[in-house]
């Protein structure tokens, strides 16, 4: 049983606060991720949960125990650094096994000459150097156990990282941007490798990362913090398409989403960059809102004659099977960026005027506080009816 309970989690460094009473509950065996900007307090909060780190109020539980002042090694969990943290003077093999000795040996037992004459010492190191062979081949990095991590590469040191980790069995995995030194092939094929391994171990992991791209692939629920707060906890697809806050909108999604001031301007009508789109969503006529659409969710043309959002193309970028179209529309001020499929944007060219439109129940509202505003009920499916010019 090794779930994870973080209550009203308070941190700060002299008189500035870095966690800002921060609740969150991991379930055991699930893939949580931290993910949030650099500074934001991820590898703070990680830090509290391995106990390297003590917080000024609140408290942490691993699997329904308290371990506040329970000591970092006594905690079950074992952490994989960002640095990976390897001793450059031990072989692969000793730093792998260097966890399991300080469990199980005793100080003189792991005296360098004396303690081998000690009883129960070689049973013990026969059994240790076993457990790191079997996790060596699991990761398939058996053959470099004589190795020093100087003579290794990048993606070797990471799986050694990972290996000392492994040859515990924690029942809590912690990784702390793990990934970060690799160049982009290798961080691909290890980010599977990791899945791979939560997949195969059923534990608990936390992992901390500010690449959203790692938090997507890897994680059940995605916990998105921002200044030291955790503005939403959920499922990585939830997260994109349904959003709480603007902020969660705005860091997550390549190209960024489109913000676009819009105006009540009747019931159920919002306009919006020259043209007037139906809602439904809960907010008085003449509150201003924010509207937020994803690049994907334009469509090419109007739905009706003026029942578009109309601008100048300015950039466009090939991206492949898609085009990202950058449009300079009146009263915008950022450009809009709409995703399309190139085989139907092939004639969109630069300085020419474009079209789009974008289904209403694609469209996402903020409020001035960056709260989401949520719809009253399921939009109506007709789209090409939603979409149009009021006056
Ligand atoms: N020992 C310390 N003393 C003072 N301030 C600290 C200390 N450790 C961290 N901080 C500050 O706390 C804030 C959060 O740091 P933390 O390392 O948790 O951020 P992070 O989200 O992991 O960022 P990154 O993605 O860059 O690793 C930062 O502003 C940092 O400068
Ligand atoms: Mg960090």
């Amino acid at each position: 049983m090794s779930s994870i309970d973080f209550h009203e989690i308070e941190k700060s460094y002299g008189a500035t606060p870095i966690l800002k009473k921060v609740s969150l509950s991991i379930a055991d065996g699930e893939f949580l991720t931290l993910l949030g900007p650099s500074g934001c307090g991820k590898s703070t909060l990680l830090r509290i949960l391995a106990g390297l780190e003590l917080q000024n109020a609140g408290t942490v539980l691993i699997g329904g125990r308290v371990v506040d002042g329970v000591r970092p090694k006594k905690r079950d969990a074992a952490m994989v650094f960002q640095s990976y943290a390897l001793y450059p003077h031990m072989t692969v093999a000793d730093n792998m096994s260097l966890p399991l000795r300080m469990r199980r040996l005793n100080a003189w037992q792991r005296l360098p000459l004396i303690g081998r004459l000690l009883p129960g010492t070689r049973g013990a190191s026969q059994e240790i150097a076993a457990e790191v062979a079997r996790t060596a081949e699991a990761l398939g990095i058996d053959h470099l156990l004589t190795r020093k991590p100087g003579h290794l590469s990048g993606g070797q040191r990471q799986r050694v990282a990972v290996g000392r980790a492994m040859v515990r069995h924690p029942a809590v995995f912690l990784m702390d941007e793990p990934l970060s030194n690799l160049d982009a092939k290798l961080r691909v094929q290890m980010r599977a490798e990791i899945k791979e391994l939560h997949q195969r171990l059923g534990v608990t992991f936390v992992y901390v990362t500010h690449d959203q791209a790692e938090a997507m692939t890897l994680s059940d629920r995605v916990a998105v913090m921002l200044d030291g707060e955790l503005l939403q906890v959920a499922p990585p697809q939830e997260i994109y398409a349904d959003p709480d806050d603007r902020r969660v909108a705005e860091f997550i999604g390549s190209p960024k989403i489109n913000m676009i001031e819009g105006v009540v301007s009747a019931p159920g009508r919002v306009s919006v960059a020259g043209t007037t789109i139906a809602s439904d969503i809960r907010a008085d006529v003449g509150a201003h809102l924010t509207l937020g659409i994803r690049p994907e969710a334009f469509r090419l043309g109007a739905y009706s004659e003026r029942g578009a959002i109309s601008g100048t193309v300015r950039l466009i970028e090939h991206m492949g099977s898609d085009l990202y179209v950058h449009l300079d529309v009146a009263g915008v001020k950022q450009p809009v960026v709409a995703r399309l499929l190139a085989e139907r944007a092939a004639s969109i060219s630069i300085g020419h005027s474009l079209s789009l439109s974008v289904e209403p129940e694609r469209v996402l509202y903020f409020g001035d506080d960056g709260r989401r505003i949520r719809a009253h009920d399921k939009p109506a499916k007709a789209a090409a009816a939603l979409v149009r010019e009021t006056a």
